[in-house]
């Protein structure tokens, strides 16, 4: 659905990336975790597109939602200058939002930079649910860690590594995960943050055999499924590559079907 919604806070996260609050009612009573919305809330056609964001916490009691932004060109530098009062269009909720397992079982959460942004509204999610969770975050450095205190709030454990070892020890982060799958059983995965890690994760769930699901974060351009630029490979059981848009039939896919090289 078109929406007009309002900004109702802002917060500077951490170097590089806002928190945005945002009033839209029938969005936030509609929205799931993993399902996206597009933006749009600056005058003129640079940039002329709307761009889409994942929702980072949802607030459907009270009408809002968090929206988790890195600045990475013009419409998020943009969008870091919105402050209260700002009026936005938004298109959504868009896309299909997490499969979660059942009560008592065993998650983890597998994140890169901004990739955890629709991670902490899967966590609250999946706490509420009684699912427990393992974080596993990685970063190039402690200040792209973000939302580490979040997740600490909200899992039974966070691991971190960061590229320049300022937080964590360098290295991989599946590394962490794969220990961990060696001593403990983990019934999902989800994923969000890059290709690489995915493509990492992706190697241990051949080994381990556990359901996975992956958050992908393509260029879009209509958000709802007409333009095709979006799509990605995917290779199911029994027959060949075909293709999914990632912002209709995504952004969420089961890690073994994606063709991610
Ligand atoms: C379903 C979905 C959910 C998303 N959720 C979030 C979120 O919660 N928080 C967040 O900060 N970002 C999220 N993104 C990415 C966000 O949409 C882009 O960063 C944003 O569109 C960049 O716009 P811009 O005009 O500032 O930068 P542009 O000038 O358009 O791009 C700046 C740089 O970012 C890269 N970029 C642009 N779009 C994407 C993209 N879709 N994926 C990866 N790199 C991109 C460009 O290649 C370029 O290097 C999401 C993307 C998708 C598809
Ligand atoms: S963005 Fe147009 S089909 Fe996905």
């Amino acid at each position: 659905m078109f929406v007009t919604g309002t900004i109702i806070g802002r917060q500077e996260t951490t170097p590089g990336y806002v928190t945005l609050a945002v009033s839209a009612p029938e969005i936030a009573r509609a929205a799931s975790p993993g399902q996206f919305v597009m933006v749009r809330g600056w005058e003129g056609f640079d940039p002329l597109l709307p761009r889409p964001f994942s929702f980072h916490r949802l607030h459907p009691a009270r009408g809002s939602f968090h929206l988790l932004v890195r600045i990475a060109g013009k419409a998020t530098s943009l969008m870091a200058a919105w402050s209260p009062g700002h009026s936005v269009s938004l298109l959504g909720p868009l896309g299909t939002g997490f499969t979660l397992p059942r009560k008592g079982a065993s998650a983890a959460i597998v994140t890169r930079g901004a990739g955890v942004a629709p991670m902490v509204a899967l966590a609250e999610r999946l706490k509420a649910r009684g699912v427990g969770v393992k974080a596993f975050m990685s970063a190039r450095s402690r200040t792209s860690m973000v939302c580490y205190e979040t997740m600490c709030r909200l899992a039974q454990s966070v691991e971190v590594t960061s590229d320049d070892g300022s937080m964590g020890p360098p290295g991989l982060v599946t590394d962490f995960l794969e220990r961990h799958i060696g001593t403990q059983c983990v019934d999902v995965v989800y994923v969000c943050g890059s290709r690489r890690l995915a493509r990492a994760v992706s190697r241990l769930q051949k080994v381990h055999g556990f359901s996975a699901f992956v958050s992908l974060e393509e260029h879009m351009a209509c958000g709802v499924g007409a333009c095709k630029g979006c799509v990605v490979g995917v290779a199911e059981a029994g027959s060949g590559l075909t293709y999914r848009r990632v912002c209709r039939e995504g952004p969420l896919f089961p890690l073994e079907i994606l063709c991610l090289e």
